[in-house]
């Protein structure tokens, strides 16, 4: 019987739940081209959710991009990827696909050869000489120019990642171009909350109100739960609302580490056949720690002491840690040092700013902390 839950990757179908108002929001806009930037915290679910996104805009006859950031890391390599994710939407017709787009791309060569299974596998060398500026330029206009007809979204993931390639004024180039495209709508979607900030809202930047912005919440208690239960029931378990209660809370309802909890825990019900109850939901959790105890030791001891503090406190409440009394009662010293000791957790995205609370970016870490540190007290 396989694990009726995922975790650590996109998921669909039946490991995917909700999200129901965000897609048909998300569909008018791209149908309106209106182009959208959608912020959550890592492991909400964004890839996800675009992914059904970009099923659904396949079926309703638009070409997708859908182009990782994380895997840019040049001028180059961006437009590499770009020229191949076009190419790629030329199904059956990939010769004259091939064709336009050597013809419209000025400074490469795209090239495509056939692999064993016989698919075309398409790369591209650049002209030494080429200007790169204009290379990008006309790359970007592919999706305006290829087809008159055809209607393209292109979606940009984890966008804040441009920040690394800024030093080639890539980010001003991107927006002058596209700034001008009519049938193409773009998603630009990110992890790191500041950073997007400071791309899209200060007036300074090239992509300054260049989008409506979209934050994308976690999935409401009520639907997690049901989600939970329904899964469990898939492979003939039961599952109480109390039970379905204490995986979500363990895991902050964070998608991702629901999946995870609820994954181990089902994996206890049915290779163990224990019986469930809320002792089990603890014992997959340290299971769970056991196995990430050196990587969350290794991350601890890079901690400096006023940093160790700081999580400490947060771990055990994060209602409002700039208060005085919050101060006082978790002896924490001057607002200047808690200010500076969170900035650099946040740098480190061990904790993100979200929804206007402070939240572990890994539960899990935070219930170490809680269990394997402070019940220890090995934290100074
Ligand atoms: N709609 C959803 N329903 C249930 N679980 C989800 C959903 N979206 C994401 N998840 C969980 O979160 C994990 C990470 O999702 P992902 O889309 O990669 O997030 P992100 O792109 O925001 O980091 C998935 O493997 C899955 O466990
Ligand atoms: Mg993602």
């Amino acid at each position: 019987m396989q694990n009726p839950f995922q975790y650590g990757k996109v998921v669909s179908d039946a490991y995917f739940t909700d999200r129901e108002e965000e897609f048909a929001s998300i569909v008018a806009e791209v149908k309106n081209r209106h182009n959208l930037v959608m912020y959550s915290p890592r492991r909400y679910g964004k890839t996800s959710l675009l992914l059904k996104i970009t099923q659904e805009m396949k079926a309703r006859g638009w070409n997708v991009i859908y182009l990782d950031f994380y895997r840019v890391t040049s001028l180059h390599a961006f437009i590499e990827i770009y020229a191949r994710e076009v190419f790629y939407q030329s199904d059956n017709k990939w010769k004259s696909g091939l064709k336009k787009i050597a013809s419209l791309v000025k400074g490469i060569h795209p090239v495509v050869s056939i692999d064993s299974l016989g698919n075309p596998a398409f790369s591209i060398s650049f002209d030494p000489v080429a200007d790169l500026p204009q290379t990008l330029e006309s790359v970007l206009n592919l999706t305006e120019v290829l087809n008159s007809k055809q209607k393209w979204l292109v979606i940009f993931d984890e966008f804040q990642e441009i920040t690394k390639l800024n030093g080639m004024g890539f980010d001003n180039h991107l927006r002058s171009v596209i700034q001008h495209h009519q049938k193409s709508s773009y998603i630009f979607s990110g992890s790191r909350y500041h950073m997007l900030m400071e791309l899209f809202n200060q007036p300074k930047k090239a992509f300054y109100r260049f989008g409506k912005m979209m934050h994308l919440d976690k999935i409401p208690v009520e639907l997690m739960k049901a989600f939970l239960i329904e899964r469990f029931a898939s492979t003939g378990i039961k599952l109480g609302e109390d039970i379905a209660q204490a995986i979500i809370d363990r895991a902050d309802n964070i998608p991702n580490y629901v999946q995870f909890i609820a994954a181990e825990t089902w994996q206890l019900v049915w290779l163990n056949k224990s019986s469930l109850s809320l002792e089990l939901v603890d014992q997959a959790v340290q299971t769970v720690l056991d196995n990430q105890k050196d990587y969350f030791m290794q991350i601890w001891d890079t901690l400096s002491i006023q940093q160790k503090k700081t999580l400490v406190a947060l771990s055990k409440d994060n209602s409002n840690p700039y208060s005085l009394d919050y101060q006082k009662l978790h002896n924490l010293g001057a607002t200047s040092t808690i200010q500076g000791a969170i900035k650099r957790l946040i740098a480190d995205e061990i904790i993100v700013f979200d929804n206007d609370v402070y939240l572990f970016s890994d539960p899990l870490f935070k219930l170490f902390i809680q269990l394997r540190i402070v019940a220890l007290r090995r934290f100074t």
